[in-house]
């Protein structure tokens, strides 16, 4: 089973790579077939989406950068989760990035009315983040954007990790949110059990 993680924060050993890891743990620690890529958004090289149209025609994007190896990572994993830290309410920039060059899948099912991910058994979809404060419908507009994002990759949203207030407490001293974040993982492993 391929497990991908898209981090979207610049900074590396941040509250989401945090979270992201406890779940990874969670995973790993209760099912051994788990194969893991880890990507570092921020390292690597990803245009922002041009809006050329090509997708419209054809099934693949023509912008020659990092996002080739994420569209394949994309296709064959079999659990995708995106950890990116609340900015201005919604995904940090490289987050967003990746996300919108993810147009080509929405294309490709609207207009060429030929999915490029398809079948039965969906991915398990994960959405983790972090804001620095605390404020009612913080993450409102982050989820809307995962649970596009999710649709157009064949992905069921089954799972999402919000955690507040790290401007005051790190995640790591926020006890229930790390149990949790191992329980989304534990039981995310025996799904894939399953399969
Ligand atoms: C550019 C920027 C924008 C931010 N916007 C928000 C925000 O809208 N709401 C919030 O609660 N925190 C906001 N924060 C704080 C981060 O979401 C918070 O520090 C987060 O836990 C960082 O995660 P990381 O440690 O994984 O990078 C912002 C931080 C930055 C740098």
């Amino acid at each position: 089973m391929n497990i991908l993680l898209l981090l979207g924060s610049p900074r590396k050993n941040g509250n989401t790579e945090y979270m992201a890891d406890k779940v990874i743990e969670g995973i790993t620690e209760n099912n051994d077939n788990v194969n893991l890529n880890k990507l570092y958004l921020s390292k690597m090289k990803i245009s922002p989406c041009i809006a050329c149209g090509v997708c419209e025609k054809e099934p693949f994007c023509i912008l020659e950068d990092e996002m080739q190896d994420i569209y394949k990572y994309i296709k064959e994993c079999d659990v995708i989760i995106v950890a990116s830290p609340l900015y201005f309410c919604s995904v940090s920039a490289q987050a967003k990035a990746c996300i919108d060059r993810c147009q080509m899948y929405f294309n490709n099912r609207v207009f060429r009315k030929t999915p490029i991910i398809t079948g039965d058994n969906k991915k398990i979809g994960i959405a983790i983040s972090s804001g620095g404060s605390k404020y009612p419908n913080q993450f409102d507009c982050l989820e809307m954007t995962m649970k596009f994002f999710f649709t157009e990759i064949n992905a069921d949203f089954t799972a999402k990790l919000y955690a507040t207030e790290t401007d005051k407490k790190h995640v790591k001293e926020q006890t229930s949110v790390i149990s949790e974040a191992y329980e989304i993982g534990r039981s995310i492993a025996n799904e894939l059990k399953c399969r």
